[in-house]
């Protein structure tokens, strides 16, 4: 095959993957390709199905989709040692696995297989070509294949990812569907201020970029809690007995045990907040009594922003303080309340705190 028609294949690679959304129509398009790019007969992409431990197609050209045990076949060899192979004749190979044929119809000549791998080079799946048109396999075509099969891998971990970033979406959703019977109006800008006063303190801290997203994210949520909460109490307009306040002492681990997700770092870092928020540094907070650096740095960031909002928001059992006032607030409890790290970086930023508590004012 001449370089000229091996260039235009890849080309049409390209454009391929630029312009195609639909995962499975990608990859039946690229094995076309493939299959041009080597003039073989037949591409085949085998996936590994863990439950089951076999191999399974997910595009099998022209011929029903094939299965079989995760260690049969040159595809299996393949797929268990990480190796590519080229078998120039089956009938002479002890590893081919001839059940297949006899299930398809289709008879089986020679062929390559190549490992598809993950970014950590783990291996998930096999690229097989089957029957060169004329002429057996070689070196270059194995080198076509490794090609083609990056390419491949790129695309199916990708639409793993993608189907990954969905499914939590969904879960947030669900869980926050949830939370929505929350019954106090008044603090939907609450939850958003909450959010924007946590990310101006994680903006002075040396944390990971991914952390810094996600608690401005997982903030709103600290009061899910509250659901569990009945409103007579919530919407009390004076004072809480001791009883009544021993009820909402509740509120964080029922947040907790709303949120916690051991799989998803969003959903841990809110079930935290929610369990953390009113922790105090001196140890005399709740629900656990959790003291200084016990307490997660998600919740201690978000204790401040929490308190400073409740203080400058009405509430049913409170007037607004000002802003001033509740600034020194904060800076009166550095030390007892909050963690004085914290405090500093608030107080060293009261300028985009500001900003925040005018853009986002109640009415
Ligand atoms: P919240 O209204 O969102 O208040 C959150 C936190 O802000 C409070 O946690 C407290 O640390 C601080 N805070 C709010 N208002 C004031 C205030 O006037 N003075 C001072 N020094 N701090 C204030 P806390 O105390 O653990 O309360 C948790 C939640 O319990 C409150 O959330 C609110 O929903 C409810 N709550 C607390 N006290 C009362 C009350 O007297 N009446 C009613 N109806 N609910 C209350
Ligand atoms: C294909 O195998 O690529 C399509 C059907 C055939 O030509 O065998
Ligand atoms: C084999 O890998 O040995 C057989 C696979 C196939 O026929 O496609
Ligand atoms: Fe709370």
């Amino acid at each position: 095959m001449d370089i000229s028609k091996i260039l235009n294949i890849l080309l049409e690679f390209g454009k391929t993957i630029l312009y195609e959304k639909d995962i499975d129509n990608l990859l039946q398009s690229i094995s076309y390709l493939t299959r041009d790019l080597v003039n073989a007969d037949r591409c085949s992409i085998f996936l590994y199905n863990t439950e089951k431990n076999t191999l399974y197609t997910k595009i099998a050209h022209g011929i029903d989709n094939i299965e079989l045990p995760a260690d049969k076949g040159v595809v299996g060899y393949t797929a268990q040692t990480g190796e590519p192979q080229i078998v120039v004749d089956v009938n002479s190979d002890i590893r081919f696995y001839a059940e297949v044929d006899k299930i398809t119809g289709y008879k089986t000549k020679n062929l390559v297989t190549i490992p598809l791998l993950d970014s950590e080079n783990k291996v998930f799946g096999v690229l097989e070509a089957v029957n060169k048109k004329e002429g057996f396999f070689d070196n270059f075509d194995a080198e076509l294949l490794m090609l083609s099969a990056s390419y491949i891998s790129y695309i199916l971990e990708n639409a793993l990812l993608n189907n990954k970033l969905k499914e939590n979406n969904l879960k947030i959703i669900y869980k926050l569907s949830t939370a929505a019977e929350f019954k106090d109006e008044d603090t939907s800008l609450h939850t958003k201020r909450v959010a924007y006063y946590s990310e101006i303190i994680v903006s002075g801290l040396e944390v990971e970029s991914e952390f810094k997203e996600l608690i401005k994210i997982a903030a709103p949520m600290h009061d899910v809690g509250k659901i569990g909460i009945p409103d007579k109490i919530l919407l009390k307009e004076g004072k809480l007995t001791k009883e009544e306040f021993d009820i909402i002492k509740t509120h964080p681990t029922i947040g907790y045990n709303i949120l916690k997700d051991k799989e998803n770092k969003l959903l841990t870092i809110a079930a935290n907040i929610s369990l953390d928020h009113h922790e105090k540094w001196n140890g005399k907070g709740y629900p656990n009594n959790k003291k200084g650096l016990e307490i997660s740095l998600e919740g201690r960031i978000v204790a401040i922003s929490d308190v400073f909002d409740a203080l400058i928001s009405k509430r049913p059992y409170k007037e607004p303080w000002s802003f001033e006032k509740a600034i020194k607030y904060i800076e009166q409890e550095k030390g007892s309340h909050f963690d004085p790290d914290m405090v500093n970086i608030f107080i060293d930023k009261v300028d985009l705190v500001k900003d925040i508590y005018l853009k986002y004012r109640e009415e």
